[in-house]
């Protein structure tokens, strides 16, 4: 017997409707049923009353057919006048029903790209409008992994559907009711706590070249406890990756989490739809009044397979081959998450930028560091020096440091930094042996705390997290003599 909050069944099949559509209300989401009738023409009129009746009588279906077919999408005719740029639409190929998404709409026929990759269409197949798509989490999908339609992927059973129903696409809560981000968390990474601390509901981009440990750094920040709620989106990861994080790194948090996986292998659509269907699922959570962590590695995924959309849907590319929606499809997402409407609980966003080539200033890099609130900037000459977490901490900044500072701690941050500047400009005039102790009595200092600095903030997913950064490193300096015999100072 299958209860009535079970939507559906994950491969498939027991339950008649909408196979491929788990967990999400297709068609759910009115938009136009309250618009007022008013100053429309005849057509308008008819338009609405036609789309009104359809959202009302469920079995009343818009449909086209299929008129091209193309490797990466297909063109429908007969649903140009119904559908919006983002909605869905499904195709009855066969026996299995596949979801795609409008992505052009022009007079004779509108292009859309199917989730699933390989879709045997051909011309003349029936094709529905389903309309947005929505999805409607529950407390119990925490511990869970899903795809990025919501279809859970771990052989733990079918999902139970929540009592209210989330749009996909939503609109950040507005600015001036969103609460203010200023309670601050313990991440139990040294290297952040010290140097970029984070608040509650702060958005945070990790900028690095490939393999320079971002998901690492990640799977660290994932199992902090000061969370409620983690949600994780994989976007693009090798299959193999999707395993071990969810295995080894989530381990302590894994009851707390609800990962949406998109593999490197799907479909444009589905890796640009996981990163927005680990944020409703966000803020599902967030409503329910819990801090919620959320982490989308990589962001730049997303934005890949936003351009290839782009591009498909006959955009022009204009930076480094990215479409102008790309620009704008970043912040609309990047800004939902943060805190909630007062009283509600907050989504503090960690996203990796994978920066392509090394290169800090490429067009998408860019555009997130602009809308976030803090960037840590992991440096391939600190991970080749087999120093991990590999933050370059000068080049480092959290903008809402000084909510979680006091300000002793904050005074004490200058100082280090100010060190660990003097250390790595001096670092070749050292190397050729241009250095003299007792020339510079900043520099000494720098030559003999920098190093054990560098000593306290090492730390990986199997050291475990620190409990009190700030204390961690005075006992590791306090007290203790330099090497030159010198009292250490600066910590104390
Ligand atoms: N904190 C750490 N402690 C020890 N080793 C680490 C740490 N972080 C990263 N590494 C090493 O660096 C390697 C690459 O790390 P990781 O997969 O996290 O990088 P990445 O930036 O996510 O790579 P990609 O760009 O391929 O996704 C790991 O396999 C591991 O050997
Ligand atoms: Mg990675």
């Amino acid at each position: 017997m299958k209860p009535d909050a079970l939507e559906y069944n994950s491969n498939g099949s027991n339950q008649p409707g909408r196979p491929d559509v788990q967990g999400f209300e297709v068609g759910a989401i009115s938009g136009r049923a309250n618009e007022p009738i008013r100053s429309k023409n005849a057509l308008e009129r008819l338009e609405l009353a036609v789309e009104r009746a359809r959202e009302e009588v469920a079995p009343l279906r818009i449909s086209g057919c299929v008129a091209e077919v193309a490797p990466t999408f297909a063109r429908v005719r007969g649903l140009s006048r119904f559908v919006r740029l983002g909605e869905c639409v499904e195709f009855a190929t066969g026996e299995r029903r596949q979801l795609a998404e409008v992505v052009r709409i022009d007079a004779e026929a509108v292009t859309v790209k199917t989730f699933e990759t390989g879709v045997p269409m051909r011309l003349g197949d029936r094709v529905h409008r389903v309309g947005p798509l929505r999805l409607a989490p529950h407390p119990s999908w925490k511990g869970r992994v899903l795809n990025a339609l919501g279809v859970p992927i771990d052989a733990a059973g079918p999902l139970r559907k929540g009592e209210n129903a989330y749009p996909i696409e939503a609109a950040p809560p507005p600015a001036m009711r969103r609460a203010r981000v200023n309670a601050p968390l313990k991440t139990g990474v040294r290297a952040i706590d010290l140097f970029t601390p984070l608040c509650a509901g702060q958005r945070i981009g990790i900028f690095a070249g490939s393999g320079v440990g971002k998901s690492t750094l990640l799977a660290m920040l994932a199992a902090s406890r000061d969370f409620d709620a983690v949600v994780i989106a994989l976007v693009g990861e090798r299959g193999r990756e999707v395993r071990e994080f969810l295995d080894d790194a989530l381990a302590a948090n894994r009851s707390l989490s609800v990962a949406v996986a998109a593999t490197g292998d799907e479909s444009p659509t589905m890796r640009r739809l996981a990163p927005k269907t680990a944020m409703t699922i966000a803020e599902y959570f967030r409503d329910r009044g819990e801090s919620v962590l959320l982490v989308v590695d990589s962001i730049t995924r997303f934005a890949h397979a936003a351009r290839e959309i782009a591009l498909a849907a006959g955009e022009p590319a204009v930076a480094r081959g990215y479409a102008p929606s790309v620009f704008g499809d970043l912040p609309k997402l990047l800004e939902r998450a943060g805190p909630g409407e007062e009283g509600k609980g907050s989504i503090t966003g960690v996203f990796s930028v994978l920066v392509d080539g090394d290169d800090h200033n490429e067009p998408v890099a860019d555009a997130i560091r602009g809308t976030l609130d803090g960037h840590i900037v992991l440096d391939r000459a600190i991970s080749d020096q087999g120093r991990f977490p590999a933050i370059d901490v000068l080049a480092s900044i959290s903008r809402l440091a000084q909510w979680v500072w006091s300000g002793e701690q904050q005074k004490l941050v200058r100082q280090l930094r100010g060190l660990i500047a003097r250390y790595e400009d001096t670092r070749d005039l050292r190397l050729i042996g241009g250095y003299k102790e007792g020339g510079d009595p900043e520099l000494d200092q720098a030559v003999a705390l920098v190093p054990k600095i560098y000593e306290a903030l090492q730390q990986s997913p199997r050291s475990g997290l620190s409990k009190d950064a700030f204390r961690e490193l005075a006992e590791i300096l306090q007290g203790k003599e330099s090497p030159r015999g010198k009292e250490v100072s600066v910590v104390k």
